[in-house]
């Protein structure tokens, strides 16, 4: 049975990857094991930045954004070489479970190391929402909320000088932070990897709407989708002759203090994991799937199809045009 724990966090910061940590660190104590911290990410644990922590350091953190551990990148990772580094770190503390919270990169990085002998969990820690094997994963609830607060604002804006505004969202290749705030906001068009619409079509639709007695026009992109959103907004602007801006969010979406759905499925995450540990599970994964905590093997959730929310991209055709 694991008797010393580890947790560390990669990828790009979420909130609720605090309350995580917290409730991984309070449940092993409680437990009955030694648990460490490993700061900056699997880059972090190569260069061994590794500590023995008590309950005391995981006091009011519930509610804090970011991740008290640090967050990185390493895409060495990959080499098995550098995973031995990794490996040699957690042995000379004697560790023999770790936790990592993040996204699909994160989530291989710590199946690759259960296959060199350590124990592994990986649980989901990304606004993105790109992880197929949860219905939702830890930051996502928060950074949709941020986003729905700033385009209210915008909407503000907007709407007094009768312009066309495109919101450029977050989200990597998935645009489930574009798709649920459209909903949230009503907008008039949404545009993601799922649901692309052609350059064509959005300028007609438009000119369209702005013939109506409505004179303003907001729309939410992902990322990724157009190469410059501002050129884009430009065009817009010299094609149909309204006014347009383009607003990108950029990392405000990725701070603030987590909402309390995040803090709670964290905390509910966190103590799976620790308890999947201790009855002798490795190379899995935890997940909410219609509100029941859920875990599958590392590689059989990396390949399950992501949900793409065809009932939600109904609504929009429905309600939003
Ligand atoms: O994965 C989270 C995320 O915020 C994506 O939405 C975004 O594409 C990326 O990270 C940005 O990464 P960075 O902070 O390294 O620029």
């Amino acid at each position: 049975m694991v008797k010393k724990i580890a947790v560390l966090t990669s990828g790009g910061d979420a909130p609720g990857m605090n309350a995580c940590i917290r409730a991984v660190i309070r449940a092993g104590l409680q437990l009955g094991l030694e648990m460490y911290v490993v700061y900056e990410g699997y880059k972090g644990l190569v260069e061994g930045k590794i500590e023995k922590v008590d309950r005391n350091f995981v006091s009011d953190i519930i509610n804090r954004g970011g991740t008290i551990l640090k967050s990185a990148r390493l895409r060495e990772f990959k080499e098995e070489s550098v995973r031995q580094i990794a490996v040699n770190q957690l042995k000379k503390h004697g560790i023999d479970g770790l936790i990592c919270i993040g996204g699909d990169g994160t989530y291989l990085g710590a199946k690759k190391l259960t296959e060199m002998g350590i124990n592994t969990v990986g649980l989901p820690g990304t606004i993105d929402n790109d992880i197929a094997s949860t219905d939702f994963s830890i930051g996502f609830d928060t950074c949709l909320n941020t986003i729905v607060e700033c385009v209210d604002k915008i909407r503000d804006t907007t709407a007094s000088h009768q312009r066309c505004t495109f919101i450029e969202v977050m989200g990597n290749r998935c645009g489930d932070l574009a798709l649920f705030s459209g909903v949230a906001e009503g907008v008039e068009m949404i545009i993601t990897p799922d649901h692309p619409i052609p350059v064509d079509e959005v300028i007609e639709t438009i000119k369209r709407m702005n013939k109506g007695k409505k004179k303003h026009t907001l729309i939410i992109v992902s990322e990724k989708i157009f190469p410059n959103i501002y050129e884009f907004a430009n065009r817009v602007t010299r094609e149909t002759g309204i006014e347009t801006r383009a607003d990108v969010l950029g990392h405000l979406q990725r701070g603030g203090s987590p909402s309390a759905q995040d803090r709670i499925l964290a905390t509910r995450l966190g103590v799976e994991a620790v308890e999947l540990l201790t009855n002798g599970e490795t190379g899995i994964c935890c997940g909410i799937v219609n509100n029941k905590i859920v875990h599958y093997d590392i590689y059989e959730a990396l390949e399950l199809p992501r949900d793409k929310h065809i009932d939600l991209l109904n609504i929009i055709d429905l309600v939003n045009k």
